[in-house]
Order: C-alpha cells, then sequence, then structure tokens
C-alpha cells in the first residue's frame, strides 16, 4: 500500500505555513521532538504530501507553495526553507474570507479564480483541509461542497459549523466521505490548557466559582478578534469547549482576545481561577501562556490528515466522531475522555465502524 497522503489547503496563511514546514521539518529531523504521535497507522508526517492550495492574494496566487507560505502578512516562524514543491497556489473565490477589519492586510489577485471541485479532482486529493480565515462561513461551505464532489475528506479547521452541522454531516454520510471539525484544538493553547487545568481541580474536589482566559496576539486571526460580531463564533466554541470540563454552571469568560501588531505570531494568554477547596478556604489560580499560534495548530492538523487517513483505509466514512472530538473545539460529539482514548485505540486498529 503507498504510504502517501495526498492533502490540499484551502488558505495559505500562518497555520498553513507551519504544517508545510513542518512536513520539511519531519521529514528531515531524524529524531523528531514535538510530536504527540509519531506515526498513526503507517502514517509520519513526511508521507503528507500538499497536492494543491487555494487563496486570494497577490502575493501568494500563483508562487510555488513553498515561497507562498513566506509572504505577508503571514507572520509566523520560519524554522526550515522546504524545498521546491512544484505546486501552485490557485485563486479562489474571496467570497467572506476577506473581513472589514483584517481584511486590508490581504491583498486581493486579480486572477481568475479557479474552480476547487476540478483541482482537488485533476490533483487526486484525497483530503482538503479548510484554513480560511475565522467568519469565512460561505468560503468554508464553498470548500466543504468542492470536497463533496470530488470525493475528498474534509477537514475543517475553522470555527464555520459544518462538521457539527446535522445537513453536512449526512451529505458527507450519504456520499461515504470522512469529515472532521469544527475549529482545531491547539496542541497546546489556551483551551486545551484551561479545560485541563478546571478537570484536575474539579477531580481533587474543589469547586470552581469563576474563571476568566485573555488572549492577545499578532497575527491576522488577533486581529480579527477585533470585529466583534465575527469573532463571536469564536468566543461561543472556545467557551463551550472549556466549560465543558466542569459538571455544573459557573461564571466564565473565554477566547476574550486583543491585537499587538508587534507580537507577529506570538500569543499570550492569561488564565485565573478562582474557588473553593476543603472547608470553604478560597484559592485563586494565575497562569501565563506564550507561544507561537501556527505550529500550535499544524501540530493537530498533522495528526488529524493521518487519522483521516487511516480512518479511510479501515472503511470508516460520515463524521469521524472520535477524531473530531480529539482535534477539535466543536465537534460533532463530545466524548469524555475515556471514552475518547479507547475510540482512538480502536480507530488506530481499525476495529471500529463509526
Ligand atoms: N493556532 C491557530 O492558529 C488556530 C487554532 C485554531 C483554529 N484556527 C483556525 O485556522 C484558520 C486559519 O488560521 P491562520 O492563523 O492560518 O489564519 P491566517 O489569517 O494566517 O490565514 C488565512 C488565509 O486564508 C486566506 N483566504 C481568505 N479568504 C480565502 C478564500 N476564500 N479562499 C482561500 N483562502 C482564503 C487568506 O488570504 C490567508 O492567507 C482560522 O479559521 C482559525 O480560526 C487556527
Amino acid at each position: 500500500m503507498a504510504r502517501e497522503i495526498r492533502a490540499a489547503i484551502a488558505g495559505v496563511g500562518n497555520s498553513a505555513s507551519s504544517l508545510i514546514q513542518g512536513i520539511a521539518y519531519y521529514t528531515q529531523e531524524k529524531k523528531p521532538v514535538g510530536l504527540a504521535n509519531k506515526k498513526i497507522g503507517p502514517y509520519g508526517v513526511q508521507d503528507i504530501q500538499i497536492v494543491a492550495a487555494f487563496d486570494v492574494d497577490k502575493r501568494k496566487v500563483g508562487r510555488d507553495l513553498s515561497e507562498a507560505i513566506f509572504q505577508e502578512p503571514n507572520n509566523t516562524r520560519k524554522f526550515i526553507q522546504p524545498s521546491h514543491l512544484g505546486v501552485k497556489v490557485q485563486m479562489a473565490q474571496p467570497l467572506d474570507g476577506i473581513s472589514p477589519i483584517a481584511g486590508e492586510k490581504i491583498l486581493l489577485s486579480d486572477a481568475k479564480p479557479s474552480n476547487p471541485t476540478k483541482v482537488l479532482a485533476d490533483a487526486k486529493a484525497e483530503v482538503l483541509v479548510n484554513l480560511t480565515p475565522t467568519g469565512a462561513t460561505r468560503a468554508s461551505e464553498m470548500y466543504a461542497r468542492a470536497a463533496l464532489q470530488s470525493k475528498c475528506a474534509f477537514i475543517n479547521a475553522t470555527p464555520a459549523r459544518i462538521a457539527s452541522n446535522t445537513q453536512w454531516q449526512s451529505k458527507y454520510r450519504r456520499a461515504k466521505v470522512p469529515l472532521t471539525g469544527d475549529d482545531i484544538m491547539d496542541q497546546v493553547g489556551s483551551t486545551i490548557l484551561h479545560r485541563n487545568v478546571l478537570a484536575l481541580l474539579v477531580d481533587r474536589g474543589l469547586h470552581i466559582g469563576e474563571t476568566y482566559q485573555l488572549d492577545i496576539g499578532g497575527g491576522t486571526e488577533s486581529e480579527l478578534s477585533l470585529d466583534k460580531k465575527r469573532y463571536e463564533i469564536k468566543r461561543k466554541i472556545k467557551t463551550s469547549s472549556v466549560a465543558a470540563a466542569v459538571p455544573y454552571q459557573f461564571p466564565i469568560v473565554a477566547g476574550s482576545s486583543d491585537f499587538v501588531d508587534f507580537m507577529e505570531n506570538r500569543r499570550t494568554s492569561y488564565f485565573n481561577i478562582k474557588g473553593e477547596y476543603f472547608g470553604g478556604t478560597e484559592f485563586s489560580l494565575d497562569m501565563r501562556l506564550s507561544l507561537e499560534d501556527g505550529p500550535a495548530c499544524a501540530a493537530v492538523v498533522s495528526d488529524v490528515i493521518r487519522m483521516v487517513k487511516l480512518s479511510w483505509d479501515h472503511g470508516e466514512t460520515g463524521p469521524l466522531n472520535a477524531v473530531s472530538a480529539y482535534g477539535f473545539k466543536a465537534p460533532p460529539k463530545r466524548l469524555p475522555d475515556q471514552t475518547l482514548k479507547q475510540e482512538l485505540a480502536a480507530m488506530m486498529k481499525g476495529t471500529k465502524n463509526h
């Protein structure tokens, strides 16, 4: 069996840059650090081959992907120069991909938009990863449709409601094509850290009184957070993902962000948790996390691409519940940790049909 996974990308921004650099990095690096899963079934990160890409910015469209990923406004860390990939970025229909606030950073190309269904079919893409900006719901739906028509699995890394929408679930189930999403949960980031610290405290018998997390960053996505209406979808997803770690209701604020341009793609998250422990004694916990956004997203995308391919090898199609619960903040179905571990183990062995 060929080990290659033919993947396409919609949105050549910071996350795509880290993913493409990561594939080059793990192809060269003999002692890899920074991977949760060195192999998923037979697949390593180096087996992901990017065969097509879409964007709308004139600095990226028409360029080889190995150069397009370093064009402005991308500002994530360069940790390797990938060799020439032979994949030119195709022009797409912008639709709602350009927001009134952060959109001014995008220089719209005047190239003729490609037909995404045809591009995916011609490239024999097996998986399409949607990495368009937060709030690009119509653009995300365009890609979900194109993937379906060209029988390509769809990974929705954005907060647009696709994998968690029952109509899209039925369409992918009927077409026997895998679907995962929505909104990638970073390898390490504010959501996973906040959730796990809250779960630990609850497990130790503490009562959570209130909590908040505040993010500041300099990537385009952080600037988008200033567009309160567009960003509301992200805030809601983050809040419900964190709140799900505690079995009762309590005051919570998550997903509030601000933009500091000189931070580039770095993000700092501040957390506070207050509550009570033994004898009603009060506690207050403060944490701060600083990291780079792109690699935190790309790490999980590189797992999910391989999990989707492996699931498909084993005949699993439609919404992939365990893969979505592992990799995303708003999956079709939340699974308790123990169930998730068992389902992922079964998925790796190919003993479970969703
Ligand atoms: N840590 C993370 O970076 C992280 C975590 C969770 C989710 N996400 C999600 O991943 C997505 C991408 O994040 P990012 O930081 O890479 O964003 P980004 O702004 O750096 O990149 C988005 C890219 O999409 C392009 N684009 C706009 N409209 C398009 C269209 N119609 N077709 C194709 N391309 C289009 C833009 O030109 C840009 O290159 C966002 O939806 C974000 O919410 C990212």
